[in-house]
């Protein structure tokens, strides 16, 4: 049944607040109290910086401890801005100005920003399927028709994205935004190639849309080339980007950005009325990642690459023979794994419950319906040798709600 307002302020709502009510923004929470935690997009707790950021924090408070303390300017705190573009040029070799950057609380709420300046209800949008759950259920509440197209090797299926886009021309519409994951595609795992990028920045031109380029793990990536983010490839200023600290400091400072053609920011900083995001953390972490920056992500692309072979092998070592198709993805926090014909995902559920293995189920990736066939499990929380084990309990669930 879907969930009501209270009948005590229902009539009030906006029409926004209406559209899925009651439908919780964000990342899944746990539903239990897992053994093994391979839900959710959590950063390693074990590599957390605490040290760091204890002296990162004595030394803002020590050097600008009022201005830390005091409401701060709207498009966020400047060090912070500077840093963002400094990372973009180091690992990325992308130029932007700190003037194209907005700091949000984390890249959801960035994301969130982008779908309020450019979404109403009925519009249309365009999102890879399967895409991140957290963004789906956002770009819901703002009420669009989303059109969904697939993902491959190559990331976004560039040829299914144009016929999107002539449909809608056909029908006198036009796409608002295109949202995609350009690295490490969560959940599924592909990078983009190249080739689809300069196709889909030019299919943005030539149908006069957006793009929202999603990117929250660019950073961590264990092998493989760095390819040239879509804000780079575009001329015509119709990417926005956005990025986190989430996965390489801690999800916990709530720290986020999008970078956008300067003109735009505008459009953005209208939703955000809070004088400005997080001043005293946004110092607090530009102060630690203005001196680790370069070493503490160096530490978490071994750290995250040991726990992703870790749960490949678990995986393989029980599943091979199957016909379970698992993700290898570059980087990242997640497999993706297309499970064998015939399972049945509810046996599945209270089997892993059993186990007390928590994974994500397939469709919540889906917008419009679909993933039964899929689940996604998360290596970034749990040690290598809990990747391990739990790789190996969920595998042998799998074959346990496999076809009698
Ligand atoms: C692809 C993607 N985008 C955005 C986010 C949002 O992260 P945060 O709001 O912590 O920056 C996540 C978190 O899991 C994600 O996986």
């Amino acid at each position: 049944m879907t969930p009501r307002a209270p009948d005590r302020f229902e009539p009030l709502l906006s029409g926004r607040a209406r559209i899925g009510w009651g439908v919780p923004v964000g990342t899944p929470r746990p539903a239990m109290n897992p053994l093994y935690e391979f839900g959710g997009g959590f950063p390693d707790p074990a590599s957390f910086p605490y040290d760091g950021m204890v002296e990162a924090t004595a030394r803002v408070m020590q050097s600008e401890g009022a201005a830390a303390m005091t409401y701060g300017e709207p498009q966020g705190y400047r060090g912070l801005r500077e840093l963002v573009c400094e990372k973009y040029e180091r690992f990325e070799g992308l130029k932007v100005e700190p003037e194209n950057i907005i700091v949000a609380n984390g890249s959801g709420h960035a994301l969130a920003l982008a779908f309020s300046a450019f979404v109403d209800p009925g519009d249309a949008v365009i999102s890879e399927a399967p895409a991140f759950s957290g963004s789906l259920i956002t770009i819901k509440r703002h009420g669009p028709q989303i059109l969904d197209v697939p993902v491959d090797a190559e990331g976004i299926v560039t040829a299914a994205v144009r016929a999107r886009l002539e449909a809608l021309r056909r029908e006198g519409r036009r796409c608002k935004l295109i949202y995609t994951i350009v690295n490490f595609q969560n959940p599924s795992g592909p990078t983009q190639s190249l080739r689809r990028r300069h196709e889909l920045v030019e299919l943005a031109h030539e149908y006069d849309t957006l793009i929202l380029e999603d990117d929250a793990y660019g950073e961590l990536r264990f092998e493989g080339e760095t390819l040239p983010p879509l804000y780079a490839l575009d001329r015509h200023g119709r990417v926005i980007r956005a990025g986190t600290l989430s996965k390489i400091l801690g999800a916990g400072v709530r720290l986020g950005w999008l970078a956008a053609p300067r003109e735009m920011i505008p459009a953005f900083q209208g939703f955000l009325f809070g004088g400005g995001v997080s001043p005293f953390m946004s110092r607090v972490a530009t102060s630690f990642m203005r001196d680790h920056m370069t070493t503490h992500i160096q530490r978490l692309i071994d750290v995250y690459r040991e726990k992703r072979d870790a749960m490949l092998r678990g995986l393989d070592e029980v599943l091979a023979g199957t016909g379970a198709v698992v993700s290898r993805p570059e980087g990242g926090f997640f497999l993706w794994m297309k499970l064998p014909a015939g399972t049945d995902q509810r046996r599945l559920a209270d089997l892993a419950v059993d186990a007390r293995v928590q994974y994500t189920p397939g469709p919540v990736f889906f917008p419009n319906g679909g993933g039964d066939e899929f689940i996604r499990l998360a290596f970034s929380f749990e040690p290598p040798e809990k990747c391990y084990e739990g790789a190996r309990l969920i595998a042998r669930a799998i074959r346990a709600a496999g076809p009698r």
